[in-house]
């Protein structure tokens, strides 16, 4: 029997497998693919990273969209794109990391079984191998960390017709003349990205009347006016309806139809239409309903209290299956909580401080509260901004689009949330996360040291504009921080 049993490999189970085994559980994992890492390493962030980070390369080189080397002084020849090797190079590093994290469960003493893990009773679990094979294990405590699987629209049959998911569009055989992307998250902007700096000409039709629904809505406009000017074509507040295929023989893609908010007809012509609509709790075949796992009837999350156990006892839940944000970096933290909580410890995790990243160029980062929401939750605050046009690093990189904003309590200075869009976002906003974790000023980012020249110091120039003691740009604010003193 063992102390803890895991099922699912992602960032949450496997995570949670390891710090079990250094807690002195003994631990078991059960996953169904054949490679551990679940949707983030196999088919998610890491080899979409993978693509992002080539494609800018490949952007630059050709002077596409907004990136270009020619401003450096860099002539490029003649450019040509292998897509099979870029394609190759991205699943050598899923196949590095992935193979890493089994090295990791192995010599940590994780027990590994390779099959669908579905709850039969208390405290067990049936375990059935891509072979067919059955095997019961037991277990003092379950952990469900089994993920969550693609949105699908009914009115688009996915693998049909050019239309694809995001595990797809990680894997196209070629570049798209024109490609739609559903949907414009986190998903639709990264891979629409992807295929527009390999050439594609993407429209993204977002149903919501901004990119990234829920960011920051000045950040949200300002990262569409540079997508835009990278060629993004970017519809909002428009509905897609259907589709029908184009061509004489019907073999020229597809021509989708679609409303925008005044109810007027629009049609968008596509190779490849990427749906990426938001993704949904991967429940199936748990046996949840069986066993009386109580999930939300809406969202089909799996209920869970604040210490992540189920509706039955010993039975928990973690990451994409449960509510929040469908976040590796917090499927990681719940992870360690609930073992710490299974250990006897008192495992937590702090939801106020989960950065979001979303990995466009410029990156978009985020932490804490929207402006839009202290405006909407009443709440009085402060804020400070800074462009990178006035950031030395940013322009020696040639990279000057962008801003930090930074938000705090009026009354306190204490930092409520901080939004950048610009060069190495994901970087930055570290800084401001652990500033949030230990209940940090506005003052305390400011009189912080920062290297120069850095990009972080824009984040501090946002600090010092809280109260209009910016540096490198003229405040409007000005004289507001003389009369603190006084
Ligand atoms: P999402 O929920 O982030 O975005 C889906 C978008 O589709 C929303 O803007 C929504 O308003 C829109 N939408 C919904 N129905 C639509 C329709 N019928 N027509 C047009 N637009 C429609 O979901 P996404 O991008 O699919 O990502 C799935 C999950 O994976 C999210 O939770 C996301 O946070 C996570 N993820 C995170 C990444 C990151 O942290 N960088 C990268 C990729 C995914």
């Amino acid at each position: 029997m063992y102390d803890l049993l895991v099922i699912g490999s992602g960032p949450g189970g496997y995570v949670a497998a390891i710090r079990a085994a250094q807690l002195g559980l003994s631990c078991a994992l059960v996953e169904k693919n054949h490679s551990f890492g679940g949707t983030c390493l196999n088919i998610g962030c890491i080899p979409s990273k993978a693509l992002l980070d080539s494609s800018e390369l490949y952007a630059h080189l050709r002077g596409a969209g907004g990136h270009d080397v020619s401003s450096h002084g860099i002539k490029v020849g003649k450019l040509e794109l292998d897509l099979k090797a870029m394609m190759t190079r991205k699943q050598q590093v899923v196949e590095k990391l992935t193979s890493g994290v089994g090295q990791l469960l192995k010599g940590n003493g994780v027990e590994t079984f390779q099959g669908i893990g579905r709850l039969v009773g208390k405290g067990q679990v049936e375990v059935i191998s891509g072979e067919g094979k059955k095997k019961t294990l037991a277990a003092k405590n379950i952990l469900l960390a089994a993920g969550s699987v693609p949105v699908q629209l009914p009115a688009f049959p996915i693998g049909k017709d050019g239309f694809v998911t995001s595990t797809e569009a990680l894997s196209l055989k070629s570049v798209p003349a024109k490609m739609v992307v559903i949907g414009a998250g986190a998903i639709g902007l990264e891979l629409g990205s992807v295929w527009a700096r390999l050439g594609a000409e993407v429209t993204v039709i977002e149903l919501l009347d901004q990119i990234l629904p829920g960011m920051d809505s000045e950040i949200s406009r300002r990262l569409r006016s540079i997508l835009g000017k990278q060629g993004l074509r970017i519809s909002t507040s428009t509905r897609v309806l259907g589709y029908e295929r184009a061509g004489k023989d019907k073999s020229e893609g597809v021509i989708l139809s679609a409303e925008g908010s005044d109810g007027e007809a629009q049609q968008f012509v596509a190779d490849v239409v990427l749906v990426a609509v938001g993704r949904r709790p991967y429940t199936e075949g748990l046996g949840l309903a069986e066993l009386g796992v109580k999930t939300d009837e809406r969202s089909g999350r799996v209920i869970v209290d604040e210490g992540f156990q189920t509706s039955l006892a010993g039975v928990y839940a973690i990451g994409d299956l449960i509510l929040g944000p469908m976040l590796a970096h917090k499927a990681e933290e719940e992870g360690i909580a609930v073992t710490e909580i299974v250990a006897g410890l008192p495992g937590e995790v702090n939801y106020d401080t989960i950065p979001s990243v979303v990995y466009t160029w410029p990156e978009v980062a985020s932490v804490g509260k929207s402006e839009d929401q202290l405006k909407r939750d009443g709440i009085e605050y402060s804020k400070g901004s800074f462009p990178f046009r006035a950031n030395g690093r940013a322009l020696a990189m040639a990279s000057e689009d962008g801003l930090v904003k930074i938000l705090v309590d009026k009354r306190t200075d204490r930092v409520l949330g901080v939004h950048i869009v610009g060069p190495w976002a994901s970087d930055l906003i570290s800084e401001a996360v652990t500033v949030m974790e230990f209940g940090g000023s506005a003052e305390d980012m400011a009189r912080t040291v920062h290297a120069h020249p850095t990009l972080p110091e824009a984040v501090r120039e946002a600090a010092l504009d809280v109260d209009g003691r910016s540096i490198h740009v003229l405040s409007a604010k000005i004289g507001l921080s003389s009369r603190k003193f006084r």
